[in-house]
């Protein structure tokens, strides 16, 4: 379960305060779609609740975040990781190797995963986002909404509790949004916690909760 209580956030003493003081609850299984318009807050508050902020970019933050009942203020960026984990808005940031199944098994070497286990989860992740055919080819050359769908098999991969999607359809296909939806519904069936930030609606058919920045962080 992962627990908002009383958050605000500012990045500096001059700039306005981001949340007044809200408060969430996201349970198992649970998809949150995060709106507002374009810099109402969605990319900064999926920072937060991964601990980037402030970890890595400072700002000043009032409240509580909980992931089972833990302070995520007390646990280390890579003690969070295995619990929780974002794609970010921008795809380029987050691929570093050149080979995109080596890609995908980074995370997974990098928590000690058997090697037979890393192969099944790359083929599981290709293929539930229907991107098979892109496991030998080079992360350079694949296209925008390639280089998304190949970060987020790197994060099913990964199997984190909660995945934090930072506009995942932006750049993608509507064939595309059709897995990423698909993805979506079956790993929340496995107890998966989804948050995302979206705007332009393309997901509203899912089941889901709602955090909308426009109002205040109302639910
Ligand atoms: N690193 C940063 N330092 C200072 N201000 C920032 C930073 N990142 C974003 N902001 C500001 O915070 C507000 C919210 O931005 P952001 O979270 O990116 O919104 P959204 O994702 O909804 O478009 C915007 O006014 C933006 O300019
Ligand atoms: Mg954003």
């Amino acid at each position: 379960m992962l627990e908002i209580n009383n958050l605000s956030f500012q990045y500096s003493e001059e700039s306005s305060r981001l949340f007044q003081a809200f408060s969430f609850k996201a349970k198992c299984g649970e998809t949150v779609l995060v709106k507002g318009s374009s810099g109402s807050g969605k990319t900064t508050l999926l920072n937060l609740l991964c601990g980037v902020i402030p970890k890595v970019i400072p700002g000043k933050l009032s409240g509580k975040i909980t992931i089972n009942d833990h302070d995520i203020k007390r646990q280390k960026l890579s003690e969070l990781s295995p619990y929780i984990s974002l794609l970010m808005q921008d795809p380029e940031l987050q691929l570093f190797f050149p080979i995109v199944e080596q890609e995908i098994a980074f995370g997974p070497e990098n928590f000690q995963v058997e090697p037979e286990e890393i192969l099944s989860r790359i083929s599981t992740a290709l293929k539930l986002l229907g991107i098979e055919h892109l496991r030998y080819r080079e992360t350079v050359n694949l296209s925008f909404g390639e280089k998304k769908l190949v970060a987020l098999a790197a994060l099913i991969a990964l199997d984190p509790q909660i995945f934090l999607l930072d506009e995942p359809t932006a750049g993608i296909s509507s064939q595309q949004i059709e897995y990423l939806k698909n993805v979506i519904k079956t790993l929340s069936e496995n107890g998966k916690i989804f948050f995302i930030a979206e705007h332009q609606g393309e997901l509203l058919d899912l089941p889901h909760l709602t955090i909308d920045l426009d109002d205040s962080g109302a639910i």
